[in-house]
């Protein structure tokens, strides 16, 4: 969703703005501008991508060593030049840009317009931005002073920076619910969404909170609060490199991130699982184990691929831990009135620690008493600072928007705090522990094996390129496995594609099956297996076209489908690890195969930061 840069040091801003909207394209977009200080503020705006804005500034001389820019996801009025941040105040004197909603612009927009404003955009940053230019014109205070006065107004979610022309050495930000990063170089600040704009200048960078102020005028960061009381900046060092947010030689980042996985998974289990001595060390997890031991009842809240993490440690918690799991949409859950008794665990699972229904949910949680337990890839996150414990997925920067290695991370981290509670509980035995920790273990050669065999899912993808629908069938473990397949596909390929129990197709789903219809099934040897062959047959039956994801050496399937992709045998509560993999690569091949940008699919976003 919308990203945030803006510059302000001894160098000219405009190329470190440009470079760092380029960076943040990942988070899915569609029109970007600039704000730059001449002898007044300069706006350049156009829908699009960022290369159609560089491409209209092209030999324009911009030599501020201020700047700010933005790439917009529309929420209020289509995408368009106009829509398009930053925006100019009325009187000229103050820019914009912005990330997140104002719930209630419409009313702050009858104030304004009752007071003769007249708007050029619908979007509701307009109205946000002159509402503070009146507030400085009514008052006469200074634009710090104004900024604080109009948030105590404000209902939403935000992060705005902005330029002043009477000001032209200084910056202003603030920040509620949306993310914001300001990294400190020699005498000059970055500011941006999130690290990846930052990582190439310094690693030295501060987060700033819900209700704070960034005050930076010249070479000086001050923050406070919406009281006007001073807060010491606390420094971080980004643990991150400049590689990890590249290309690095793949044609796309999804490719890309899907080869990393054996290093990720490796990465994700490394200092935790403790072969010599048969233990897992994850000290989030062991300060909290009574409470997580004790549990009542776990709550999962997640979206999207972070929800069909939670299905599988659904399955796996209740199997091993025997605590009763529910796993929730956030979107659903936060609006539901959700009943919270004492002893009730929730887990928030999200790579980017951003998503504003997630965020919402667990403070809603939080608010009734529940311990909030962060599994979340970025550090520093939103999530990460409101959670009462966590662990981190270590996945690394995921830039493609469709989630691959993070989910991965996620079922590694997951089935670890399993495994730990399960001990705790004594619910797992000496044996079983041991064997699963093995199978752990071994995931990055099993996963790395795929990787390195992958023309015959490239020929089933070219064979299915053109399809129109898709269903994907699992049980058991792989039933999460068959509905997170499906959605990478749609994603990536725009192709309809439904994820269902495979028993539970005879209900329904069953009746879309004819002789053009691809039918997958995660098929891989399980305590269903026997049962998940019968519900091939059903589709044998009926013409449809079977794929079919095997355990190595499985020959049991053969007479169904001659499109078979083979995966190392696993554990049936390690095996989703393993079989989401193969899932993701079909649908990058056939994104591809259909010519479509699969690090940007159309209308997503890399971070969800509105609801
Ligand atoms: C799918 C995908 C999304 C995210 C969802 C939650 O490929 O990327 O469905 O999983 O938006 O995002 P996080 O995990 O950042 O909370």
């Amino acid at each position: 969703m919308c990203g945030i840069v803006a510059y302000i040091g001894h160098r000219e801003a405009y190329p470190i703005v440009l470079k760092g909207l380029k960076r943040l394209e990942y988070r899915g977009y569609d029109s970007a501008g600039v704000a730059l200080i001449s002898d007044k503020i300069d706006v350049f705006k156009k829908q699009g991508k960022v290369a159609r804005l560089e491409e209209s500034l092209l030999g324009t001389h911009l030599p501020s060593t201020i700047g700010i820019g933005h790439t917009r996801w529309a929420t209020h009025g289509e995408p368009s030049d106009r829509n398009a941040h930053p925006h100019l105040s009325a009187s000229g004197r103050i820019s914009m840009i912005h990330n997140g909603i104002i719930e209630n612009y419409a009313s702050l927009k009858q104030e304004l317009l009752n007071k003769g404003y007249q708007f050029n955009s619908d979007t509701d940053t307009e109205v946000l931005l002159n509402f503070i230019d009146d507030i400085l014109s009514n008052n006469k205070c200074s634009l710090e002073e104004a900024v604080r006065i109009a948030l105590k107004r404000v209902v939403g979610a935000y992060v705005i920076v902005m330029l002043d022309a009477e000001n032209p050495d200084t910056l202003i930000a603030a920040r509620k619910g949306s993310p914001l990063v300001i990294g400190i170089g020699e005498n000059e600040h970055f500011l941006a969404s999130d690290a990846s704009p930052i990582i190439e200048y310094t690693k030295e960078v501060v987060y700033i909170n819900d209700y704070e102020l960034a005050i930076i005028k010249g070479n000086e960061l001050v923050l406070k609060n919406l009281g006007n009381e001073t807060i010491t900046p606390f420094v971080h060092q980004l643990d991150m490199e400049l590689a990890a947010i590249e290309k690095g030689g793949y044609e796309h980042f999804m490719l890309k991130e899907i080869h990393e996985q054996p290093t990720t998974i490796f990465d994700c289990l490394r200092g935790r699982l403790d072969m010599v001595n048969g233990e897992i060390i994850m000290a989030g997890v062991q300060e909290h184990i009574e409470a997580l031991k004790n549990a009542k009842r776990i709550i999962v809240v997640a979206c999207g691929t972070s929800w069909h993490a939670g299905l599988v440690a659904e399955y796996i918690i209740e199997e091993l831990c025997r605590i009763p799991v529910e796993v929730e949409y956030a979107s659903e859950f936060r609006y539901r009135n959700p009943i919270i008794e004492k002893g009730d665990v929730l887990f928030a699972i999200s790579q980017s620690g951003e998503t504003a229904d997630t965020l919402v949910a667990i403070e809603k949680a939080k608010q009734q008493g529940a311990i909030i337990f962060g599994i979340l890839n970025v550090v520093g996150s939103s999530i990460a600072r409101i959670s009462h414990a966590g662990a981190y997925t270590h996945a690394g920067p995921e830039i493609g928007v469709a989630s691959t290695k993070a989910f991965t991370a996620q079922l590694v981290v997951l089935t670890m705090i399993a495994l730990k509670i399960a001990k705790a509980k004594k619910t797992i035995s000496d044996d079983r522990f041991l064997h699963l920790m093995q199978e752990l273990n071994a995931v990055p050669d099993k996963v790395e094996s795929i990787l390195s065999n992958t023309e015959n899912i490239q020929a089933i993808a070219q064979k299915h390129a053109l399809a129109s629908s898709f269903l994907y069938l699992g049980r058991g473990y792989n039933f999460p496995v068959a509905l997170e397949g499906a959605l990478k596909l749609k994603e990536i390929s725009y192709i309809h594609a439904e994820g269902y129990p495979a028993a539970e197709m005879k209900h329904g789903p069953i009746a879309l099956v004819d002789e053009n219809l691809p039918v997958l099934f995660v098929a891989t040897k399980d305590a269903y297996h026997e049962k998940v062959i019968s519900n091939m047959q059903e589709i044998n039956a009926r013409k449809g076209k079977l794929i079919a994801v095997v355990t190595e050496g499985d020959q049991s399937i053969d007479s169904l489908t001659g499109d078979l992709i083979f995966v190392p045998e696993a554990d049936e509560l390690i095996a989703p690890i393993i079989n989401v993999v193969p899932l993701q690569l079909l649908s990058y091949y056939i994104g591809t195969a259909r010519g479509l940008d699969v690090d940007r699919p159309r209308n997503l976003a890399k971070s969800v930061t509105v609801e």
